[in-house]
């Protein structure tokens, strides 16, 4: 018989409520009311489920072999399609991940550097000495095109126009609301199958999927692009095989999803804890703008592959993720088998999540740990198990290192170009949002450095 780690005490209503409105709150009320293993029981389904935020027992769980652990997504099958690498398990999980993982590395990442670059620059174009910018809408923007760009290999053909708008069309609330209620209580999924917000739905999703049939028809006959899609395409397994056309599809919705929000969110943070660094300032004598632009200074402004080996500017993006990870949690694992955790024995079936949020929030790791203190990743090195923004073990994230050159790219160009300020000095809350933690609105005054 399996024995849960010690639970929340609050009614599961109250937990749920807790968690949409208060999420950070809620877990570091738990963890210190109960220690780094704990159970909560949180809507939809209110049944147990387990948050580590122990380095060791992580470290166990991130080297458990992976069929052990079930931790394919039911709800990714109906976002994202049944092949997506999110939805699926075990050995297919392990192959088509062995096939996704050399695009997104090496000297294909490198060439996707400019492309980066270029985006900002265009999306920055349009700033006015002086005037207002809303900065996570531009962050939005260009974590979406460098996907666009990269990821799909988009151009400004008719096609990729209408691609790129049809990925951005967003549902309604109502529709919004509908699909989050099918996905969480399928018993609904018949009455609401036949509302008009779902038939609108449906109808954009099925003309974006022609579309997107149509490019990979194109670019399989091509058969020499330099985008993701195409060297997906080419890719064989250890088999001699090739991805099939929903393969394709279904990656290329999961690679949208996981990367859009969450880079987004990174780049937004990310500008925020730079320019809002006054009080360390006016203590340090020198701001981490100040030594940012010091740093940059010692490479030539194109070298975008010359950002990766500076020292301070990978501590400020790391420190970054640390504070406010955008998923609070890894992707659940959910043992097969009554499982043995740190002295608990999780029972089969109740799923466990390494707690991101949590482990980078211990006083144990990181001394003072809200305070955004870049040096503290040139001073010590964290294992994996320690620092976890993007997961790990089988899970771990596929576009890590594409994510963390966009936050570079993007910081240096933005700095170079633009004395920016934030239009008014205020304190920033995360929001939940779904499984994620949020930066909010903000807006800076963009002045040109020439
Ligand atoms: C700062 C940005 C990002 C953060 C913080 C982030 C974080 C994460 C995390 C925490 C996971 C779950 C890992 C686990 O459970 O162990 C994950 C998985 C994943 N991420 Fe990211 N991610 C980011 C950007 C991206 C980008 C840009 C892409 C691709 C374009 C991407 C693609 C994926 C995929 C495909 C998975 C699923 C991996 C699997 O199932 O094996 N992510 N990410």
């Amino acid at each position: 018989m399996g024995q849960l780690p010690p639970s929340s005490q609050d009614l599961p209503y109250i937990q749920t409520f807790k968690w949409l409105f208060y999420p950070t709150q809620f877990f570091e009320e738990n963890a210190q009311k109960y220690g780094d293993v704990f159970s909560i029981n949180i809507g939809p389904t209110f049944r147990p489920q387990v948050h580590v935020s122990n380095p060791q027992l992580i470290e166990q769980i991130f080297a458990v072999e992976p069929y052990k652990f079930q931790s394919a997504s039911k709800f990714a099958i109906g976002l994202l399609g049944k092949e997506s690498l999110v939805a699926i398990d075990g050995e297919r999980h392990r192959s088509q991940k062995k096939l996704l993982t050399p695009p997104f590395h090496g000297d294909r990442l490198r060439s996707y550097a400019d492309t980066i670059a270029q985006i900002v620059q265009q999306q920055t174009s349009s700033w006015k000495e002086g005037g207002k910018v809303n900065l996570p809408s531009v962050m939005k923007e260009i974590s979406f095109k460098a996907i666009a760009k990269t990821v799909f290999g988009l151009t400004d053909s008719d096609r990729s126009q209408q691609i790129e708008s049809l990925l951005l069309a967003r549902n309604t609330p109502t529709a919004n609301l509908l699909q989050g209620i099918a996905l969480a209580f399928p018993p609904s999924r018949g009455l609401i199958k036949k509302s008009p917000q779902w038939h609108q739905a449906k109808a954009r999703a099925e003309a974006r999927d022609r579309l997107i049939y149509e490019e990979i028809a194109d670019k399989r006959a091509q058969a020499n692009g330099s985008d993701i899609l195409s060297l997906m395409i080419s890719a064989e397994d250890e088999n001699g095989r090739k991805m099939e056309d929903i393969e394709l599809r279904d990656e290329l919705m999961t690679l949208l999803f996981a990367g859009k929000e969450t880079t987004a969110i990174a780049l937004s943070w990310l500008l925020w804890w730079v320019k809002s660094d006054r009080a360390r300032a006016a203590l340090a004598g020198r701001s981490i703008e100040q030594q940012l632009l010091a740093e940059l200074s010692q490479i030539d402004a194109s070298d975008y592959l010359g950002l990766t080996r500076l020292p301070y500017l990978n501590a400020v993006c790391l420190e970054t993720l640390r504070i406010y990870p955008a998923p609070m949690s890894c992707f659940n694992r959910i043992p097969q088998q009554d499982y043995n955790l740190g002295g608990f024995v999780i029972p089969a079936g109740v799923p466990i999540f390494p707690a991101i949020y949590l482990t980078h929030h211990r006083e144990d790791l990181y001394p003072d740990p809200k305070a955004f203190r870049p040096e503290r990743f040139l001073e010590r090195q964290y294992a994996p198990h320690e620092y976890l923004p993007f997961g790990g073990g089988n899970r771990r994230c596929l576009g890590m290192a594409f994510a963390l050159l966009e936050m570079k790219i993007v910081l240096a160009t933005m700095l170079r170009a633009w004395n920016l300020e934030l239009s008014e000095p205020r304190t920033l809350k995360p929001k939940r949002e779904g499984l994620l933690l949020k930066c909010p609105d903000y807006d800076i005054v963009p002045k040109s450095r020439n």
